[in-house]
């Protein structure tokens, strides 16, 4: 029997070490979380042991930003893939290191990759760099990746993927919750009570923090709005907030996902040259507006009677669009996922770690009624060590 049969032999009679790593659209590091998961009574107890966020190297975070704005050659394109999970190996290293965690104990390592391109209902594709059989020789362990093409194969859209970790660790009882997740993009989970019939609705509901950080970049050189503070000083340019408002994608019909295709560096150059007169907080402020408004009127438009939302991902920490979160919506509730025993910054890391344990315990993890796929499907490629 080799290393991954006698593994799946042993799959849930005991808790399983898994690493999770997510590299989201901010480009603002690498997510590595050591999770312990457990099959006990049809649920899946997760729980974060080690979590650690590392720099891009430069170089590679600068071949990525090409890659992402301009034509660029395919060679470049293999290059990434392949030296990314280089990269992955080392984070994991390091994180082995710093928390004295035997690396022989890792059953398995699910990543997420880079995003490249994501455009799935236009096009039919997406593309995440990150090479599972690279990583998976290099550390001599299982890798789990490319969780998004099955999904799209089946005519989904690919994303959201995290609405089953959603439901599995913010469901309520009694109330409808709303997961969101503030990174690159924004997206939602409407979450009706556990043992409701009502189908779980989920989609992207526009750029979260990246035009936010776009913005921060051109006019102060610094790669986010710390708090939320240029933004809290700014005032609300409303023609042009008018103008970011009728952009399509916020009245797409479900299911709908979205990245820097549409929302990246090009559509943040626009706006700074249209509205170059104004004061560099005042155009802060109108784009951190943009994401209040679309998280919260896709929050009204698709749910009925909620009860919380559950905020995740890096724009928890921008006070100011917290603030106006919970202006929007002064009904709702309002907290950070921790209240949930999630922690809030490792969550996508932790989620792509609990859908590399779904895989390899035969679950399926995407849901049919958010990405519009014809059925559900085990997710991701296996990569052998
Ligand atoms: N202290 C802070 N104040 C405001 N924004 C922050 C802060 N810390 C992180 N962020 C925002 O969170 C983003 C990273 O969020 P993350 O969830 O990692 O996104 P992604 O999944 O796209 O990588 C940063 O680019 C930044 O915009
Ligand atoms: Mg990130």
């Amino acid at each position: 029997m080799n290393r991954f049969t006698n593994l799946l032999s042993n799959w849930n009679n005991k808790p399983q070490y898994i690493v999770g790593i997510m590299t989201g659209t901010s480009l603002d590091g690498i997510d590595t979380a050591l999770c312990r998961l457990q099959t006990i009574d049809n649920s899946i107890t997760i729980e974060l042991c080690h979590f650690m966020c590392s720099e891009y190297p430069t170089t590679m975070k600068e071949n990525i930003v090409t890659l992402l704005n301009e034509p660029a050659p395919i060679s470049m394109y293999s290059h990434i893939h392949h030296e990314l999970s280089r990269v992955y190996a080392q984070c994991i290293r390091d994180l082995c290191t710093k928390s004295k965690y035997d690396m022989n104990s890792i059953s398995a390592i699910g990543i997420h990759g880079q995003t490249l391109w994501h455009d799935p209902r236009q096009k039919n594709c997406t593309l995440q760099a990150g090479n599972g059989e690279v990583l998976a020789k290099i550390l001599s362990i299982p890798v789990v990746s490319d969780f998004r093409s099955a999904d799209v194969a089946l005519g989904g859209t690919g994303a959201p993927l995290v609405p089953i970790f959603d439901k599995e660790y913010f469901s309520s009882d009694t109330d409808t919750n709303i997961a969101i997740n503030i990174g690159g993009m924004a997206n939602i989970t409407v979450l009706p009570p556990r043992d409701s019939q009502t189908p779980i609705v989920a989609c992207d509901t526009g750029p979260g923090n990246v035009l936010i950080d776009a913005l921060c970049m051109k006019y102060y050189n610094i790669p986010f709005d710390n708090n939320g503070e240029y933004a809290r000083n700014g005032f609300i340019i409303h023609e042009m907030l008018q103008e970011l408002k009728s952009h399509l994608f916020y009245r797409t019909p479900l299911p709908k996902s979205t990245g820097r295709e549409f929302f990246g560096q090009d559509y943040a150059d626009y706006l700074c040259k249209t509205y170059a007169n104004y004061p560099p907080n005042d155009l802060i402020r109108t784009v951190t507006e943009l994401t209040a408004w679309h998280i919260t009127d896709h929050i009204a438009r698709l749910s009925n009677n909620p009860g919380t939302m559950i905020v995740a991902g890096g724009g928890k920490h921008n006070l100011f669009l917290m603030k106006r979160l919970k202006e929007n919506m002064p009904q709702l509730s309002l907290c950070s996922s921790e209240s949930f025993g999630i922690n809030s910054d490792a969550k996508e890391a932790m989620c792509f770690a609990y859908l590399c344990y779904r895989t390899l315990s035969g679950l399926p993890s995407n849901i049919p009624s958010v990405t519009g796929a014809s059925r559900e499907a085990i997710l991701g490629s296996i990569s052998l060590p």
